[in-house]
């Protein structure tokens, strides 16, 4: 599938049918985000592959008891490692955090996680990003150390609907020329 049809095809699903995602395809999902572009090429992502029942329970239940979401197959929560940048020194991490290079891994890490959502969709497969949690409560469920912070759960499996093209903005709207023109 070109890159064209899959950005323009791709859409938020919450409705997923019962049927497991291949490992073939979950290996090229990682393939995808691994390839990403990272700024400095430092590659802060690590990624959490979560396929248990109680586990896809717990961090639906943890992202505001969006029960929707457990319907998916599969999960991947895409984490920034901020030890990529910062290698060493006390640290916590949550939404306060004002670290320039923690804004940097997250950025970084949303690109890996959008690698994986358009590789999805060029499998035939859906997506949903899922940011509706906070960083104590999720880290909590997956084991995950105070250093880190999760950018994203990424929900992935087959669609059981095909949602409209949600509204965007008109290129006029959010392009401007040679410098700022709001
Ligand atoms: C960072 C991020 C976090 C999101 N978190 C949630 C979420 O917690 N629950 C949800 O149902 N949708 C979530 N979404 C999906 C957005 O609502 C969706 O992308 C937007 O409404 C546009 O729809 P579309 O993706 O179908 O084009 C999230 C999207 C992004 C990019």
């Amino acid at each position: 599938m070109e890159v064209q049809k899959a950005i323009q095809q791709r859409r938020s699903v919450r409705r997923y049918k019962d049927a497991p995602v291949e490992e073939e395809k979950l290996t090229l999902l990682l393939e995808a985000a691994r390839l990403a572009p990272t700024g400095s090429n430092t590659q802060s992502g690590r990624f959490i592959v979560i396929r248990d029942d109680k586990m896809r329970t717990q961090v639906a239940q943890v992202s505001h008891d969006q029960k929707w979401m457990k319907q998916a197959p599969l999960f991947i929560a895409c984490v920034a490692d901020i030890r990529a940048r910062i290698p060493s020194g006390e640290l916590t991490l949550d939404e306060q955090s004002p670290q320039l290079e923690l804004k940097q891994c997250i950025r970084d890490v949303s690109i890996q996680g959008e690698h994986i959502v358009l590789q999805a969709e060029a499998l035939g497969l859906s997506s949903c990003w899922i940011a509706w949690y906070t960083q104590n409560e999720i880290r909590q469920v997956l084991e995950i150390p105070e250093d880190k912070y999760v950018v994203a759960v990424l929900v992935i499996g087959y669609a059981d609907e095909t949602p409209a093209a949600r509204p965007r903005k008109s290129l006029d709207e959010i392009v401007y020329h040679e410098k700022w023109q709001g």
